[in-house]
């Protein structure tokens, strides 16, 4: 500000009705004033905001709290310091709202355990870049990361794995040292009222029925097969799948669930669903007879049976399900053609997560009605190296496919940018892959797509994010700066 003054936040709780004149009558000099609850507000969407800055004071007006939540954000990131002491924030009218509602970023903790500080600091970046969705991929083949209470030996065995196999995939070299780490559920609750704090819902994923092996390892009768495994060392698709020929199993899927429900307030869950091998379910007798006695034709149907049966589960407390886009079975890991073939149809109320496969998928799940986000592994996932997904590749990256209708866009809920974990041992590792990355898929989640501009992002990210992230000591290489 030019003048000098004082800032004070006046938040007027019995200011409902008020317009933006009378706020500014009401207004002391030098107040920075956040409404909710204002005539204004009534005509916003949730996340809207207008943010007003003038040489006497400041108004933020949203749609919700969470508007006002993101106007502050806004004028986090334009004020300038001036010196060690004084800031100063230009004149400014903002009108803003996001282009989609899923704004996500996914952190894979079955690979490698992170801890309540980092997952705090990746909320608090989260919220500065207006990203609302936190997918937290707790469990895995190599590690289960919840307390589940009923089944405590999920974390006493599932949790650890005797050494890793590092470098990268097929390396078939090990580390020597044990890895461990889970949540207990108090410290869930403490990090679900952290993200909600910032306007972030936390949407869990269990997987399930594959990708499952550290479950199995702690309760083998959750498995296809008689023979005892351990939590693997190894990374890559694992063979171990869930028996959801068991009356026990799907208890046990239930009673993890009805945790899951009562610990996270997301409506939505996440199942996973990725990656199923059948090679167990082929032969399995117990698999077969089910199948025979269900008249279900192929694997991939039963893969189905099996979703649909904890979709409607989940759908009876009010919740819905999400599962990454083999859950339709059109696309599989599978090469058997008949299992490509899948004849039952997928509960049309689950959201499709689309990570693989032909993006035509896309089109035809939300022709046949489904809700997608569009997380298309080789723009959005960030595991991979620069070269296969460079800075300008992922800012790219559009949710809705050119070739999809019109009419049918708003089935396209928005985008996730996806951290998994078998490469990424440390902190230090997990930052330079998410920065400056996050802020390509952040702005793309928010800005209509005829505002983005690359050359813009990037000088916005040298003049304030990348000083930022330096700050908080997340070291940023000068690739990333390219
Ligand atoms: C995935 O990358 N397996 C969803």
């Amino acid at each position: 500000m030019s003048n000098e003054h004082n800032f004070q936040i006046q938040i007027a709780e019995k200011s409902f009705g008020w317009q933006e004149k009378e706020i500014k009558r009401k207004l002391q000099a030098g107040s920075i004033y956040l409404t909710a609850s204002s005539i204004d507000s009534d005509s916003m969407i949730n996340e809207e905001y207008r943010l007003k800055v003038d040489p006497k004071s400041i108004i933020a007006i949203g749609g919700t709290s969470a508007g006002v939540f993101y106007a502050i954000q806004s004028l986090q990131q334009i004020i300038k310091e001036q010196g060690p002491t004084k800031l100063k924030v230009p004149c400014v009218t903002i009108n803003d709202k996001p282009r989609f509602q899923w704004r996500a970023f996914m952190l894979d903790e079955g690979r490698y355990f992170k801890g309540e500080k980092v997952v705090k600091d990746l909320l608090d970046e989260m919220a500065l870049l207006k990203m609302n969705t936190f997918h937290w991929h707790l469990t895995d083949d190599q590690g289960w990361r919840i307390e589940i209470k009923k089944y405590p030996k999920l974390t006493e065995v599932g949790s650890k794995r005797k050494m890793s196999e590092i470098g990268y995939w097929l390396s078939n070299k090990f580390d020597s040292t044990e890895h461990s780490g889970y949540y207990t559920q108090d410290q869930i609750k403490d990090i679900i009222k952290y993200a909600a704090d910032r306007y972030i819902t936390i949407v869990p994923e269990i997987e399930m029925p594959g990708h499952a092996s550290a479950a199995i390892a702690s309760y083998p009768w959750l498995g296809s097969q008689d023979t005892l495994i351990e939590v693997p060392t190894r990374f890559g698709i694992q063979l171990n799948v869930y028996n959801v020929a068991s009356p026990r199993l799907n208890q046990f899927i239930h009673d993890v669930l009805d945790e899951i429900m009562r610990l996270f307030p997301s409506q939505i869950i996440h199942i996973g669903g990725d990656e199923v091998k059948y090679d167990q379910w082929k032969r399995s007798a117990e698999i077969n007879e089910y199948m025979k006695r269900n008249n279900i034709v192929s694997y991939a149907d039963l893969q189905i049976s099996f979703t649909n049966s904890i979709s409607n589960y989940l759908e009876q407390k009010n919740h819905r399900m999400m599962g990454w886009n083999e859950i339709l079975g059109w696309h599989n890991q599978n090469n058997d053609s008949l299992d490509a073939r899948a004849q039952q149809k997928l509960s049309s109320n689950v959201i499709i997560h689309f990570w693989t496969g032909d993006p035509q998928i896309i089109n035809r799940a939300v022709e046949k009605g489904y809700d997608v986000v569009n997380s298309y592994w080789e723009y959005t996932y960030l595991d991979y190296d620069y070269k296969t997904t460079p800075l300008q590749k992922a800012y790219s990256f559009d949710p809705i496919p050119d070739t999809l209708a019109v009419h049918l866009r708003s089935k396209i809920l928005g985008l996730g940018c996806q951290m998994w974990g078998e490469w990424i041992p440390t902190v230090q590792r997990m930052n330079y892959q998410v920065c400056p990355h996050i802020a390509a898929y952040a702005e793309t989640g928010w800005t209509e797509r005829s505002n983005k501009k690359y050359d813009r992002f990037r000088n916005s990210l040298s003049a304030y994010l990348i000083k930022y992230w330096r700050k908080r000591g997340i070291e940023i290489l000068p690739e990333q700066e390219q």
